[in-house]
């Protein structure tokens, strides 16, 4: 549960929205979000980070200027920042530090945008005082959800492939990588991986593999050639698919606490041949 709410309605419910209401975000709503922010600060696989809400007020409506282009967000009054210190897992904890927060908003009914290439770097690090040993690896858009959504939103929707994901015989994987498992043999464990396939993902790719050997639950990265991985901006290095990975793995801790299944985190790597050289090994969860 967060906020009172079922996680798994929670992940059903959030979108990308990228078309707000032209209104500050509620004063209580503000408050409630920076107060889950601040007990939010510590991954699972231990790397600490700091987040800050930038937002519009009733008072200061001018609070965003500065910030200069994000894209194809319409009409956003806030944006969540945050910045992850160095460490091996940094991006995956960062990624599921912020979608923890993504979700805590979609329980305060607020739309919600990542944002991970169209943003302005530079503007969003001055407003944080991003450090030089902090990576600021996304952002995302927040505020009130607009019910007229604009064509951008429509058209991005459908282009990204936004409402639709990959299947399951091609994410989730019996023992071996080509052998698929069905949601039958998954028993109880069919929900937390329909939830992690219901995540966000940078460009949709949906980068996110999941293999089951009796035992264990092993989680890996599938690149897209020649996409994100190496590609550095001025203040961050942009390893966008392992921040996807973090979100799936806060997909699959929250539902799986939720449903009162036990597990925890661990790096080590099993024998399990991979597909390619595109296949990268990230965490196991037993
Ligand atoms: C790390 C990350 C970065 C993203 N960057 C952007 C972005 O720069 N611009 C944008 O419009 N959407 C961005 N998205 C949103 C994805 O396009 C979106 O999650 C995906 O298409 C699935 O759609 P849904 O979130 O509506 O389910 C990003 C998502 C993630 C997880």
């Amino acid at each position: 549960m967060l906020n009172d709410q079922s996680i798994m309605a929670l992940i059903q419910a959030r979108f990308s929205c990228r078309t707000y209401r032209n209104e500050p975000i509620a004063a209580d709503l503000r408050r409630q979000l920076e107060g889950f922010m601040d007990t939010n600060r510590v991954g699972p696989l231990g790397t600490s980070a700091r987040f800050k809400l930038v937002a519009a007020t009733e008072e200061d409506r001018q609070s965003l200027k500065g910030l200069g282009t994000y894209g194809f967000i319409r009409g956003a009054t806030g944006f969540i920042l945050g910045a992850v210190g160095e460490g091996a897992k940094n991006l995956e904890d960062f990624g599921y530090l912020m979608e923890h927060i993504v979700l805590y908003a979609t329980s305060l009914s607020l739309g919600t945008c990542w944002l991970g290439g169209t943003f302005n770097k530079s503007g969003f690090a001055d407003k944080l005082g991003l450090e030089a040993d902090e990576v600021m690896a996304a952002v995302a858009a927040v505020g009130a959800i607009s019910d007229r959504r604009g064509l951008v939103d429509r058209v991005i929707r459908r282009g990204a492939g936004s409402i639709s994901r990959r299947p399951w015989d091609r994410l989730f994987f019996d023992r071996r990588f080509d052998a698929p498992l069905t949601p039958e043999a998954a028993g109880d464990y069919a929900t937390p991986l329909e939830m992690v396939r219901l995540g966000p993902s940078a460009s949709n790719r949906q980068p996110w593999r999941i293999v089951w050997d009796g035992t264990a639950w092993h989680f890996y990265i599938q690149r897209t050639p020649g996409y994100g991985k190496g590609f550095s901006g001025r203040f961050m290095t942009t390893d966008l698919q392992r921040v996807d990975l973090g979100i799936a793995m806060c997909h699959w801790a929250l539902t799986t606490e939720e449903l009162g299944l036990n597990g925890s985190w661990a790096v080590r790597e099993p024998a399990i041949p991979r597909t390619d050289d595109l296949t990268e090994y990230v965490v196991s969860w037993a």
